[in-house]
């Protein structure tokens, strides 16, 4: 019997991912390079110290500037819901029990996704103007000490925080079986939709394109 397969992702919007994808893993690396001397070695990566210094920045800029092409395209989708605040109060037993059956439905996103969105919109920003703050090529300089010590901190912080959030959403993404498919292939199955977005399962019945799908299981 012949699968039915949902469009969940457009080509642009996973090649725009999986660039995030990349360009976040390297300014990652060449971030922790510059954090810690235990972490000096990564710099090897990167073509020696001098090229991580001189790399970091842009790779942070090149982050920013793609995910904002994904902010551009899903900010409205991850706007905030009254389903989401009854989904956070359910999910404990979600996430601790493996009980999904008192879940509210909801639609593209759920609340964990929706927060995960957030918190990377957020943590971005944050990394982005306090980076500029202390980038000894550009603007440095003319920044007092002070705030540059600040800005080091905060850039800490916020470098932890979205790590942390990156962790989660890898996770989740292989942990709901059927997931990572949106991201590779672009569909999700009818079966994978109507069971975690049903919402949004229920609009794309309503006309929008279906794509039958023999290949894949
Ligand atoms: C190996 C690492 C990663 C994997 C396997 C992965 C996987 C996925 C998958 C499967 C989806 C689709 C989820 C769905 O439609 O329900 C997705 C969406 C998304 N991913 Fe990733 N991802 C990775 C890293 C990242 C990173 C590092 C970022 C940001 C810096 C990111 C940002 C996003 C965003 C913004 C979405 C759209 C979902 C939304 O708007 O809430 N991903 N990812």
């Amino acid at each position: 019997m012949r699968k039915l397969f949902i469009q969940r992702y457009t080509d642009n919007q996973r090649i725009n991912h999986w660039m995030v994808v990349v360009c976040f893993g390297l300014a990652g690396f060449s971030g922790l390079a510059l954090f810690h001397p235990s972490m000096f070695f990564l710099t090897n990566l990167f073509g020696g110290p001098q090229w991580t210094r001189v790399l970091h920045p842009y790779l942070g800029i090149a982050v920013f500037v793609l995910f904002l092409l994904m902010f551009l395209a899903f900010w409205r989708v991850n706007t905030w819901k009254r389903e989401d605040s009854q989904w956070v109060e359910k999910a404990p037993k979600l996430v601790f029990e493996g009980d999904e059956s008192q879940m509210p439905p909801v639609g593209k996103y759920n609340a964990g996704q929706k927060l995960v969105f957030w918190s990377m919109t957020l943590s971005l920003i944050v990394l982005l103007c306090t980076g500029v703050l202390f980038w000894q090529a550009w603007f440095a300089n003319s920044v007092p000490i002070p705030v540059q010590r600040v800005a080091v901190v905060l850039h800490a912080l916020a470098a932890f925080i979205m790590s942390l959030t990156a962790v989660v959403h890898i996770y989740a993404a292989i942990w709901v079986k059927g997931t990572l498919r949106a991201m590779t292939q672009g569909t999700v199955s009818a079966g994978w939709a109507k069971r975690h977005h049903l919402l949004w399962y229920r609009d794309k019945m309503e006309g929008q394109a279906r794509v039958p799908d023999q290949r894949a299981g």
